[in-house]
């Protein structure tokens, strides 16, 4: 089969108007305001229990929203129930029927709606999924991620406007997932509508998705481009929970120009004024952050060499951990506490082990500025969990 044969559908748009959720005395969604453009694909990223899949049953009508209206292509659907709605959702148990074959999984949704030639649809969804050869298997003779493309096949085939997928690839193990995040994007370029999935785990989210909305307790903290939320996080929860982050607490001492001039410890740094998100005046508090990748090691005894326009500060190894493709370090910045610092295995020097003096340095432009009244540990814990 060409590709000019894969059943096409339209995506539809998303739009959620002051949206919220409350059980009893307890909110699990905040009022939110979103929108998910047609035929994209967009993840909804947060910790376990931040009202991502109560978000996600609001927009498939499974909940009833406390306040607020869900729109799909322009069309108020908030009052409508389920099946009315051009949406179909994918859990992560699949939820196919085991004494169906794969073929009749697949054919459900026709013939439910009393569709008598469904072979010509099967089969091309059989195809889009690559499972052809499968068709007379029973889902028990199927691995995991066979599993769930019959799911997305079983949901494709009604020709909705757009797809849920709650946490889909949760039950795979991780080599798995990955090969069916690529799988899924093929899908999802391929027929065209618009997906909104729902995931904990950053790597999905940023692999897959043109948009990341970053969830935390029933609020939407930050939305973005994968590439964009990483570079620019708005608040200590976002640089957190997205990657790792060094957070610096520091002082404004000089604003009003291109740079800020921020004192850590007794260290001057620089930071782009463009790239700081808080206020920033003379006197005030900032944290300025950077990227762990971002920042370069080099032996105390070479730091001349060290440009001269790069931020840097002294430090000590304190812990160094090969991961083949890297080398991890902790390092011990006094007056600071530990950064972490990521270096590429191309060239190593083979005095930066521990106890070694170095110096951190990396360029100011990379360097970020957020609000110092923050909790600067928000969503580093909650990473570790959900990897
Ligand atoms: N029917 C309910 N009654 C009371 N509280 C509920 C109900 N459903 C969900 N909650 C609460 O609402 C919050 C959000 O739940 P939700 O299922 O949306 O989280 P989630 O982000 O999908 O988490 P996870 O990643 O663990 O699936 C949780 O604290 C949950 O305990
Ligand atoms: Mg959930």
């Amino acid at each position: 089969m060409t590709k000019t044969e894969t059943p096409q559908s339209s995506g539809g748009d998303v739009r959620l108007h002051g949206i919220s959720k409350t059980y009893g005395s307890f909110t699990a969604v905040q009022p939110l305001d979103l929108t998910v453009p047609a035929g994209s694909f967009f993840a909804l990223l947060g910790a376990s229990g931040c009202g991502k899949t109560t978000t996600l049953r609001m927009i498939a009508g499974l909940e009833e929203p406390t306040t607020g209206t869900v729109e799909l292509s322009g069309r108020d659907v908030t009052a409508l129930p389920p099946y009315k709605r051009q949406v179909n959702t994918v859990f992560q148990n699949y939820a196919l029927f085991p004494h169906l074959d794969i073929y009749e999984n697949v054919a459900f949704g026709l013939r439910r709606r009393g569709i008598k030639s469904v072979k010509k649809q099967v089969e091309e969804m059989l195809d889009l999924v690559q499972l052809g050869p499968m068709a007379r298997r029973k889902p028990q003779q199927l691995s995991g991620g066979q599993q769930q493309r019959v799911a997305v096949a079983r949901a494709l085939i009604n020709h909705p406007q757009v797809l849920l997928l709650d946490e889909p690839l949760g039950a795979l193990d991780l080599k798995l997932r990955r090969q069916m995040q690529l799988e899924l994007k093929r899908i999802q370029t391929e027929v065209g509508i618009t997906f909104v999935h729902v995931t904990h785990d950053q790597e999905e989210a940023m692999t897959m998705a043109d948009t990341v909305a970053v969830m935390n307790g029933g609020r939407v903290e930050q939305l973005g481009a994968p590439a964009d939320l990483y570079e620019n996080p708005g608040t200590t929860f976002v640089a957190n929970f997205l990657g790792t982050s060094n957070l610096i607490e520091a002082e404004v001492v000089e604003a009003g120009g291109e740079e800020l001039l921020l004192r850590a410890a007794d260290t001057t740094l620089h930071l782009p004024a463009a790239r700081c998100s808080a206020s920033a005046r003379k006197g005030e508090k900032v944290l300025a952050g950077v990227r762990p990748e971002k920042v370069a090691l080099t032996h105390a005894d070479d730091a001349d060499g060290i440009a001269a326009e790069h931020n840097r500060l002294p430090g000590r190894i304190k812990d160094a951990s090969f991961i083949g493709v890297s080398t991890q370090y902790v390092v011990e910045v006094p007056g600071l506490g530990e950064l972490a610092v990521y270096e590429q295995n191309i060239e190593r020097d083979g005095r930066l082990v521990p106890g070694a003096g170095i110096v951190l340095h990396w360029s100011r432009a990379h360097t970020f500025g957020l609000d110092a009244t923050q909790d600067i540990q928000a969503g580093a814990d909650l990473d570790e969990e959900a990897a």
